[in-house]
């Protein structure tokens, strides 16, 4: 009861202005190691605290991150070290010094207590071509940023940060300075393709702006990068679900753009047909892309803003039983028409028809309809900075609901009318940005169709096929009358 009373007031105030303060005593970091793995256009940054409580009773613990580490972060998902289920993770706010995610803990702990949380997030658009420019030949090499010291409302015993490229060519790192007062041995230390930073001792409660006045500061790190640099520009997919035809159309229009170093002087086809031929292709030269699409997937196609290309291979897998564990998926390679070279952009249509079955399930408790369709399909180390998912419902769906892996930035829905359709289609659009290769979850829609909707569609087209019938004869009439004269 004592409890009780003492909790309510504190957590009004919390609610009113999230105070930095008032979390000070309650936990304290014995660690806090920091994995950065130096990316294209994502970045993925792991974080483990090691941690300790020093007030009874406790249950959340807030993480905090640079202000702009948190522009550049689009996922975000804590763990308990080890374990598979992500902790309930709530946005704080924040203001310059940094910005608090309140992590809640699966079990209240004790004075004394210990847990380790683990703190995943990925960025994107935080590398960038260095220099900006580069000949057709030459390596891709990148730069990251990063704030030096992980904040933390706590006091840390002790804290350090990897940085791993994954080639072992660094051009150059940040040397910190006026870190003396955090550092037995020395500030940072390179060891084949890791820079780390710290060790660093003793560090104070720094999420507020005296520490990052004083302490805070950008370290950059310049990296060879092996692989392309790609950010699709705009994703536009759309899904429409057939009852009548039993299938699901998904197409996807894809804006895809090289962010990659852009090309100095002119391409040379030649260079380029030696370099393929020696496979010594510079990664900013993009000749191809391999994409995971579903099993069971037929009548695939893709063009560009000149047609059809033929020169792309897809395998396909049979079909796997609905919520099945498996990891069985078609194989795009797909090739465009032209090398994609730094800050050339590419323009593609790819689609594809799956049978219904695999992805819609019938809820007869209450009758409803329920339609799982991917958010996206992968291209691997690629950013997406605007999706819109538009998936349009059988004829006569109503009492629509849906449900998105993640939060998106908008949704609505409206109708969509095509050919033989009576009344329209519902249609619902959702939006999203920044997606990553975390965001590949399944948007789950479910609605209700009536027996009089279901039969719409065989009415609509019996009524067609019978005016074509209707015409055929009488043609056929005037045409037999033709003959006889
Ligand atoms: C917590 O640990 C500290 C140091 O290890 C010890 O002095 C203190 O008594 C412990 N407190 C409790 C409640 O166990
Ligand atoms: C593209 O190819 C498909 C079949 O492979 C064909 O049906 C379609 O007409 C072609 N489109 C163009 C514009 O060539
Ligand atoms: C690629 O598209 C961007 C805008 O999306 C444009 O600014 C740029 O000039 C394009 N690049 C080329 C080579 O056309």
């Amino acid at each position: 009861m004592l409890q009780r009373w003492r909790t309510a007031p504190l957590l009004l105030v919390g609610l009113l202005s999230p105070s930095f303060t008032l979390a000070g005593p309650a936990f304290e970091n014995t660690a806090i190691v920091r994995t950065v793995e130096l990316g294209g256009s994502l970045v993925h940054v792991s974080t483990t605290y090691a941690v300790r409580a020093l007030e009874p009773g406790q249950t959340v613990y807030q993480i905090a991150l640079g202000k702009d580490e948190r522009e550049k972060t689009s996922w975000i998902e804590a763990k308990v070290k080890g374990q598979q289920t992500s902790l309930k993770v709530e946005e704080l706010g924040g203001d310059i010094a940094g910005h608090l995610l309140a992590v809640t803990l699966p079990k209240t702990l004790a004075v004394n207590g210990t847990i380790n949380l683990v703190l995943e997030t990925v960025q994107t658009h935080a590398a960038y071509p260095w220099p900006e420019r580069a000949a057709q030949t030459d390596p891709q090499a990148l730069k990251y940023g990063t704030d030096l010291f992980i904040l933390s409302p706590y006091q840390t015993q002790v804290q350090r940060t990897k940085v791993k490229a994954s080639s072992p060519t660094i051009h150059s790192y940040t040397t910190p300075e006026n870190v003396d007062e955090f550092v037995r041995d020395g500030s940072v230390t390179k060891s084949g393709a890791t820079i780390t930073y710290g060790p660093y001792y003793n560090i104070d409660p720094s999420v507020n702006a005296e520490f990052v006045e004083k302490h805070q500061q950008e370290v950059v790190v310049h990296y060879n990068f092996d692989y392309p640099v790609l950010e699709v520009k705009k994703l536009q997919r759309s899904a429409e679900i057939s009852h009548w035809g039993s299938n699901l159309n998904i197409q996807d229009n894809i804006e895809l753009r090289n962010s990659g170093p852009a090309l100095k002087g002119q391409f040379s086809r030649l260079e380029h047909q030696s370099q393929t031929y020696f496979h010594t292709q510079s990664a900013h030269v993009v000749t191809g892309l391999t994409q995971h699409l579903p099993p069971g997937i037929r009548n695939a196609y893709f063009y560009d803003l000149n047609g059809n290309v033929s020169t792309s291979r897809l395998r396909t897998t049979p079909s796997v039983p609905k919520n099945a564990k498996s990891n069985q998926y078609s194989v795009l390679e797909l090739k465009p028409r032209y090398p994609i070279l730094g800050g050339w952009n590419y323009t593609y249509t790819l689609g594809w028809d799956a049978p219904l079955e695999d992805s819609v399930s019938w809820d007869s408790k209450n009758e409803r309809y329920i339609v799982g369709v991917p958010v996206m399909t992968l291209i691997p180390g690629a950013v997406v900075n605007e999706a819109e998912v538009k998936i349009v419902l059988p004829e006569g769906a109503t009492d629509v609901e849906f449900l998105s892996p993640f939060p998106a930035l908008s949704s609505s829905v409206s109708t969509h009318t095509t050919y033989l359709d009576t009344t329209g289609r519902p249609a619902i659009t959702l939006e999203y940005k920044d997606l990553t290769d975390k965001h590949t979850g399944t948007i789950y829609v479910s609605y209700k169709v009536s027996l009089s909707a279901h039969l719409k569609k065989p009415i609509a087209v019996a009524t067609a096929f019978f005016g074509v019938f209707a015409f055929a004869l009488t043609a056929r009439r005037v045409d037999l009358r033709l003959h006889k004269k």
